[in-house]
Parts: structure tokens; C-alpha cells; sequence
């Protein structure tokens, strides 16, 4: 019998009494809020929705009524890991050619220019097994393509990610990703049957470092 333990994957520390989930990927540990209920400014939600079209993993019907009512919404809108999605008055990228992004590339490196969306939204596969059986590419590198997103977007935009993971602090951030300052966090969830739960975070981007404090 093999008596060798397995090392865990998943845990919780505590930061000033925050309680943080960490992951352990891949690509290095993963840490994030389990509870933010304790963080003062952030708006909260729990949107139960309808289940979304045919593609895995598409939107649930009246997601995006329900940003547009939030005010979360922007002029130059960037979809990245857009699927099935489809925006007229925004740009849609995603790694498959066939689903006809306007862009078709990785989003761990975005061949678009620094601060030049004001929305930014995120859908990626929430893990890896389901991003080989679902999508039949690689896992993304979570950590690159939150920066990415930070990175295209200009100040005062939004950042908006859609996962079971609510990202807070990586040794690799990047300067953009540390102007994002949290502003809310939503559970979305399809009605009927057995349904994920996930997690909306969504950030603003501050001017500079300093309006991060403010
Ligand atoms: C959860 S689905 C998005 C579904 C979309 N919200 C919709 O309503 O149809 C995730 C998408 O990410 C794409 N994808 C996976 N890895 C990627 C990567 N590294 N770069 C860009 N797109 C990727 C997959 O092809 C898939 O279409």
C-alpha cells in the first residue's frame, strides 16, 4: 500500500483576519478571497440566472441585461475568451478560429495596444480538465491573462471576470493588475438542474498606484 500523503491542492489562510483560499497550480499558488463579506465598499450580489445556449460554457440568458442594469458597461468593449459570444460594438477574442472572434490569439498575450478598453470581461474555462474536454486546448495561464486584461485597460475602465477563482494577490502581478482596486463580487448561478456556482469579480482601474490608496 502506498502510505506516501498527497500533498494539498487547496487551503485557506488568514491575512489580517481575511480568510484567503489559495490554490495550488500549475503555474504556482493561487491565492484568493473565500470570504470578502468582511471588506467594507464592496458591492455584493447573487444573480440566479437561466442556462445560456448550446456552446459549454456560454453566458446564462440575461447576463448581460443584468451588467448593463448594474452599470457595468463600456463604449470600447474587449470579450476576451468570447466563445460563442458575439458583440457588435465590441471586440471578441478567443483562441479557436472556427467561432469566428474578431481576433483570434492567446490571451495570455494580447496582440492589442496598453489602456485602449474601457471594459474588459473575462470568461475563461474554470479549470483544467474542463478546458481539454470542453475546448480541447491547454489550460490558460489564469495569472497572464487577468495581467492582460489589467494591461488593455484604460483608467477608470472596468475589469469584469467571470471564475470559480477570485484572484487578490500573485507574486507576478503586474503594475496594471495593481491598479485594479475590487469593487464588487456577484455568485452567478444557472437555475435548474445541478449548476456551478461562479464568481463575477469585477475591478476599476485606478489613475496611478497612489489612487489605489485613496
Ligand atoms: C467558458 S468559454 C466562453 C463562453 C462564452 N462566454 C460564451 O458565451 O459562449 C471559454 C472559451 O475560452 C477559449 N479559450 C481557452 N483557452 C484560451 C486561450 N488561452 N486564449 C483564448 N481563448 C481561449 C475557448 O476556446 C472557449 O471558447
Amino acid at each position: 500500500m502506498n502510505t506516501k500523503q498527497k500533498e494539498p491542492v487547496v487551503g485557506e489562510v488568514h491575512f489580517k483576519s481575511i480568510p484567503l483560499y489559495w490554490e495550488k497550480e500549475k503555474n504556482g499558488v493561487f491565492l484568493g478571497h473565500v470570504l470578502t463579506s468582511g471588506k467594507p465598499g464592496i458591492y455584493k450580489d447573487m444573480w440566479a440566472l437561466a442556462p445560456g445556449g448550446g456552446y459549454p460554457g456560454a453566458f446564462p440568458r440575461g447576463f448581460i441585461n443584468r451588467l448593463k442594469k448594474t452599470g457595468w458597461w463600456g463604449n470600447k468593449r474587449l470579450w476576451m475568451f468570447s466563445g460563442s459570444f458575439k458583440d457588435a460594438g465590441g471586440t471578441t477574442v478567443d483562441i479557436k478560429p472556427e467561432l469566428g472572434p474578431d481576433l483570434v490569439c492567446n490571451c495570455e498575450n494580447l496582440e492589442l495596444p496598453d489602456e485602449s478598453y474601457d471594459f474588459v470581461c473575462l470568461d475563461p474555462p474554470y479549470s483544467e480538465e474542463e478546458s481539454s474536454r470542453l475546448y480541447g486546448v491547454p489550460y490558460v495561464n489564469l495569472v497572464k491573462a487577468v495581467n492582460e486584461a489589467a494591461r488593455v485597460c484604460s483608467p477608470g475602465g472596468l475589469v469584469l471576470l467571470l471564475h470559480r477563482i477570485i484572484p487578490s494577490y500573485h507574486p507576478n502581478d503586474t503594475v496594471h493588475f495593481k491598479r485594479l482596486k475590487m469593487i464588487a463580487n456577484v455568485g452567478v448561478f444557472k437555475i435548474g438542474g445541478y449548476s456551478n456556482i461562479f464568481a463575477l469579480t469585477v475591478w476599476r482601474k485606478q489613475e496611478d498606484l497612489n489612487g489605489w490608496l485613496k
